[in-house]
């Protein structure tokens, strides 16, 4: 907790975001992806492959928009940076990390913006004349901070918010998908809970039962390995991926 608070300290960003707990999330998930580095490895490769594919296959290299970059772990930005003309960053919080990775490349810039009112605003502004947009692993977070909020109000959120938020995305990521070059959508959807026999003890729809297509490529993300929740129990994310968004929503 006290590093995820020191972590956060250092992140620039609007007070209006800080206030919302895009800062504190930010910092909590920056101190477990330090913490469970190599459990994380395999899904951050994986990512990083899907991503890397989708802009060798993206044809004209001008603009590439990665929206929730975050601290860079699953974007080859070296990659992005050395195919594409430019390359925007689109995050509520850029941490340091990503600052400074960022220093290395002119030609990439960052955009704090909130996600969430669907093609409305700056996220239609970010990705206007994009020929890749990368939507990576943010889908499952967007509900998070609004939801939390009505918590922290002591109010009960609208039984619908969790699923209009994730159809809000997927309807933007669709518009794009009709004008972008490209559309790649990595998105972790269901957490199981599992005890050391393997039994799953729990589980979690990420996805608000919001249905989406069969993916080109899934696997399991080790977010919580034994220990970071408890001994007995770790917690694995189901990840899908979507290298061509177009071709999936077919
Ligand atoms: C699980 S992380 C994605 C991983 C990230 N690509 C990385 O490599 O670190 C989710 C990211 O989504 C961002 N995020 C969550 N909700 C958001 C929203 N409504 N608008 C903008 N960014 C948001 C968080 O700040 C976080 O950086």
């Amino acid at each position: 907790m006290l590093v995820a608070w020191a972590l956060a300290q250092f992140n620039p960003a609007p007070l209006r975001l800080r206030r919302l707990g895009y800062v504190r999330q930010s910092g909590l998930l920056h101190a477990r992806s330090r913490r469970c580095r190599a459990a994380w490895t395999p899904h951050l490769e994986h990512a990083r492959g899907v991503v890397a594919a989708a802009a060798a296959a993206t044809p004209r290299r001008g603009l590439a928009v990665v929206i929730g970059s975050g601290l860079l772990d699953d974007v080859p930005l070296d990659r992005l940076a050395t195919l594409f003309e430019r390359v925007s960053l689109v995050d509520a919080v850029h941490p340091w990390p990503a600052r400074l990775a960022v220093r290395r490349h002119a030609h990439v810039s960052l955009v704090t913006a909130e996600i969430g009112a669907g093609l409305a605003g700056d996220l239609a502004e970010c990705c206007a004349g994009a020929d890749l947009i990368v939507s990576a692993n943010l889908l499952s977070q967007i509900p998070i901070v609004p939801l939390d909020t009505y918590e922290a109000r002591g109010r009960v959120a609208p039984s619908q918010l969790g699923a209009q938020l994730i159809e809000a995305h997927l309807a933007a990521l669709d518009a794009f998908a009709r004008t972008a070059g490209r559309v790649c959508l990595i998105t972790d959807t269901v957490q199981r809970e599992e005890d050391r026999a393997g039994r799953i003890t729990d589980s979690l729809d990420l996805m608000f039962e919001v249905a989406l297509p069969q993916p080109e490529a899934a696997w399991d993300w080790e977010i919580a390995p034994y220990g970071e929740i408890g001994r007995h129990h770790r917690l694995v994310h189901r990840v899908h991926a979507y290298p061509d968004w177009r071709a999936a929503r077919r």
